[in-house]
C-alpha cells in the first residue's frame, strides 16, 4: 500500500504464501458469502483483489456468529492469521488464491441495502441507465475498475513522457470565449455583467497558441473540452483531451513525438501489439478513395474500389441514374463470400440501407467462375469482366456496389466494410493499426452557409508556396494538417498553425467573417502575431477515446468515470435541472415559453 492507514495491514489482492502464519486486518466489501454449515467463507473484496476469509466457529465463535449475520456488499473489518488453503481449494485466478484468512475477529463497519444489480460479475448484463444511475456501484464490479485503473495510468505515463522532453503542464479557464472548433457552445451567463456569456472551452486552442508566443515553448494539458453536439458512442458532451503546443516545430517534430509516446503507451500497458511501425502516413485523397473515409480501419485490407467509368458502360439504370445525377459507383470484393444465402445479402442490403444507400447491387461468382448478377442483364459480358477484373475478383467472391453521391457511397461502403471485417473475422482483437492522415485541404465549400470553412481549424497553417492561393484558389490550398487515427477511430488532430495576422487574417475572411467580427472575435490573436509569435504547432489526442481503444471497449462512457448518457443526462445527479427563479433573477435572465407538447 506504501503507507500505513487506520483500517487495514493489507489490501485484498496483497496477500500470498510469504504472509503464511502472520496476523494481518483487512478492510473491503463482502463479495460473497458462503454458507457451509460448519463454516462460512466470505470473499472480501476491495480495489486491489479477492481474499478469501474462513469463519470457523471451533476457532473464533465471535467471528463466526458475525459473519452469520453479513450480507453481500457490506464493508468489514476481518483480522485473522494467514493460513494456507488446503491442497486442491487453491484457485491460480487469484492472486491471493494460495491462501485464507482464518478470522478471529469481524466487525461490520458498515451494512449495505441489496443492491439493484450484482457486483460480483461483468459477465451479468445490466441496463446502462441502471448502472449510471448507481454509478458508485457500477465502479466496483472489475470490469470498470480495471479501465479507471488504465486511464490513471495512461495519464500518468502521458505526464512522465512530456516531463521528460521539457513540456510544462499549464492549466487553461474553463470560464473562456467561445471558440471555433465547429460545434455549439455551452455558455455560463454572467451575473455582473447582464446580457453576457462565458462560454466553455470547447478545446484551449486559442490560448495555447498564446502561450507559444508567451515563449512557454512546449505545453501540454490534460483539458476539459465542452462542446454541445450530436451524441454519439464515441463522443461525449464533456470530454477530455491531451491537449499539446510546441513552438519552432514541423509537422514531422509533433507527429513523431506523438507516434512515440502512442507505442509506450501501447507497448507499456497493454498486451497489444501494433500492426505497423512507423505508423503509416496516408493522404486524405487516397484514404477516401481506398476506405470512404479520412479514419480508415487498417487491421484489414478489403479496399474499395472505384468503377464509375466502367458502370456507365451497358444499360443498367440503377449505376446510370446515379451518374447522371454526378454521384459515383464504388465497390468492395467480399473474398470467398460468393456462398452467401438471400437472408444475409437481404441484411447486408437493409444495413447500407439503413446508411443511406438505395441498395446493394451484387455480383457472385461460384468457384467455376459462373456470374450471378443483375449486372449480367444490362452488360455485355466483357463489360462486366472489366468491372470484375478492376476490383480484382475471383472465383468464390462477392461483389458489392453502391451508386449513389460519393459522399453517400463511401459512409455506407466504409462502414459496410468494417462489418465485413467483423463477419470474415478478419480483426484480431489484439492489434493496434494506427496511422497518419496528412495532406488536407485547408478548406472546404460550405454550400448551405456560401462561404469556405476549414477543414480543421482556422488556425491550421499552409504550405508556403500555396499562401498565394488564398487569393486565387483557395480549395486546393494544402494544409498542415495531420490526424492521427486508430482503428478506424480519430483519436486526435493537429497542425503546424498560422503564426502571421495578414494570413490569419485573410481565413478569417474566407470564412465570411468581415473586419468587425474578425476584430471583435480574434482580435487578440491577431494582435498577438504582431509581437513576435514564433513558429509553433501541435494536437489534441481525445484521450478518452484513446483509453476506450486500449481497453477494448465499445464505448467511451466506459472508460469515463460518471459519463453522461446517450441524450447528454447525468442519471446520477438529475442533471440538467431547473433552477430557483431567484438564480435566474440574479443572472438577470426570463425563460422563454416553451411550445407545448402536442399530445
Ligand atoms: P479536434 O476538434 O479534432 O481538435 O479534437 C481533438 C480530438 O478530441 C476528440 N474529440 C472528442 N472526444 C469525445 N467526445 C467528443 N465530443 C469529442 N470531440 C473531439 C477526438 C479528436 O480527434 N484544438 C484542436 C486540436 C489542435 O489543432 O491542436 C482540436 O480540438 O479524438
Ligand atoms: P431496384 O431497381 O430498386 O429494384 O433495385 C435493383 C437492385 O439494385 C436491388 O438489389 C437494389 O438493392 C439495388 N440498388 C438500387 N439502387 C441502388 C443504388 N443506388 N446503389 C446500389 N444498389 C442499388
Amino acid at each position: 500500500m506504501g503507507f500505513e492507514v487506520h483500517f487495514r495491514t493489507h489490501t485484498c489482492g496483497e496477500l500470498n504464501k510469504e504472509q503464511i502464519g502472520k496476523q494481518v486486518t483487512l478492510s473491503g466489501w463482502v463479495n460473497r458469502r458462503r454458507d457451509h454449515g460448519g463454516l462460512i467463507f466470505l470473499d472480501l473484496r476491495d480495489r486491489y483483489g479477492i481474499t478469501q476469509v474462513v469463519c470457523d466457529p471451533e476457532r473464533s465463535a465471535e467471528a463466526h456468529r458475525a459473519a452469520s449475520e453479513v450480507r453481500s456488499e457490506y464493508v468489514v473489518q476481518v483480522t485473522g492469521k494467514v493460513s494456507q488453503r488446503l491442497p486442491g481449494t487453491e484457485n491460480p485466478h487469484l492472486s491471493t488464491g494460495a491462501i485464507e484468512i482464518i478470522a478471529e475477529q469481524i466487525a461490520v463497519l458498515n451494512p449495505s441495502r441489496t443492491t439493484p444489480f450484482p457486483i460480483s460479475s461483468d459477465t451479468v448484463q445490466v441496463d446502462e441507465s441502471l448502472r449510471l444511475k448507481y454509478r458508485y456501484l457500477d465502479l466496483r464490479r472489475p470490469g470498470m475498475r480495471d479501465n479507471m485503473v488504465l486511464r490513471h495510468r495512461v495519464v500518468k505515463t502521458i505526464r512522465d513522457y512530456l516531463d521528460e522532453r521539457g513540456f510544462l503542464e499549464i492549466e487553461t479557464p474553463i470560464l473562456m470565449k467561445s471558440t471555433p472548433e465547429g460545434a455549439r457552445d455551452y455558455l455560463v451567463p454572467s451575473r455582473l455583467y447582464p446580457g453576457e456569456f462565458y462560454a466553455l472551452p470547447q478545446s484551449p486552442q486559442q490560448l495555447k497558441q498564446l502561450l507559444m508566443v508567451a515563449g512557454l515553448d512546449r505545453y501540454f494539458q490534460i483539458a476539459r473540452c465542452f462542446r454541445d453536439e450530436d451524441q454519439r458512442a464515441d463522443r461525449q458532451p464533456e470530454f477530455t483531451q491531451l491537449d499539446l503546443e510546441m513552438a519552432l516545430v514541423s509537422e514531422d517534430d509533433v507527429m513523431s513525438l506523438i507516434e512515440n509516446m502512442l507505442i509506450v503507451l501501447v507497448e507499456k500497458l497493454t498486451d497489444k501489439h501494433m500492426k505497423q511501425q512507423p505508423f503509416p502516413r496516408l493522404n486524405y485523397k487516397h484514404a477516401m478513395d481506398r476506405y470512404g473515409s479520412d479514419h480508415p480501419d487498417l487491421r484489414f485490407d478489403l479496399p474499395l474500389v472505384e468503377i464509375s467509368d466502367l458502370a456507365n458502360a451497358g444499360n443498367f439504370g440503377v449505376f446510370r441514374n446515379a451518374l447522371a445525377a454526378e454521384g459515383i459507383v464504388k465497390g468492395i470484393r467480399v473474398p470467398g463470400a460468393a456462398g452467401y444465402t438471400r437472408k444475409e445479402i437481404d441484411e447486408l442490403t437493409e444495413f447500407a440501407r439503413t446508411l443511406g444507400a438505395r441498395g446493394l447491387v451484387t455480383l457472385a461468382m461460384n468457384t467455376a467462375g459462373e456470374i450471378k448478377s443483375p449486372l449480367t442483364k444490362f452488360m455485355s459480358s466483357e463489360e462486366v469482366q472489366a468491372i470484375i477484373t478492376r476490383l480484382e475478383g475471383q472465383p468464390g467472391d462477392l461483389l458489392l456496389f453502391v451508386a449513389d453521391s460519393s459522399k453517400v457511397a463511401n459512409d455506407v461502403l466504409f462502414r459496410l466494410r468494417s462489418r465485413l471485417a467483423e463477419r470474415l473475422k478478419l480483426i484480431d482483437p489484439n492489434e493496434v493499426a494506427f496511422c497518419w492522415v496528412v495532406d488536407f485541404p485547408l478548406f472546404h465549400y460550405d454550400e448551405e452557409n456560401q462561404r469556405y470553412d476549414a477543414e480543421h481549424n482556422p488556425f491550421s497553417g499552409m504550405d508556403e508556396a500555396h499562401v498565394e492561393r488564398l487569393d486565387s484558389d483557395p480549395l486546393n490550398i494544402r494544409a498542415k494538417q495531420y490526424d492521427i487515427i486508430c482503428n478506424g477511430f480519430e483519436v486526435g488532430g493537429g497542425s503546424v498553425r498560422i503564426n502571421v495576422a495578414e494570413i490569419q487574417h485573410k481565413v478569417f475572411s474566407l470564412m465570411k467573417m468581415n473586419d468587425e467580427q474578425i476584430k471583435e472575435q480574434f482580435g487578440h490573436m491577431l494582435e498577438a502575431f504582431e509581437y513576435g509569435a514564433p513558429p509553433h504547432g501541435g494536437i489534441a489526442l481525445g484521450l478518452d477515446r484513446l483509453v476506450m481503444l486500449l481497453a477494448d471497449e465499445e464505448n467511451i462512457r466506459e472508460v469515463i468515470a460518471f459519463p453522461k448518457t446517450q441524450s447528454a443526462l447525468d442519471l446520477l445527479m438529475n442533471a440538467p435541472s431547473p433552477v430557483e427563479d431567484a438564480q435566474l433573477q440574479e443572472l438577470h435572465l426570463q425563460l422563454r415559453p416553451q411550445p407545448k407538447p402536442q399530445s
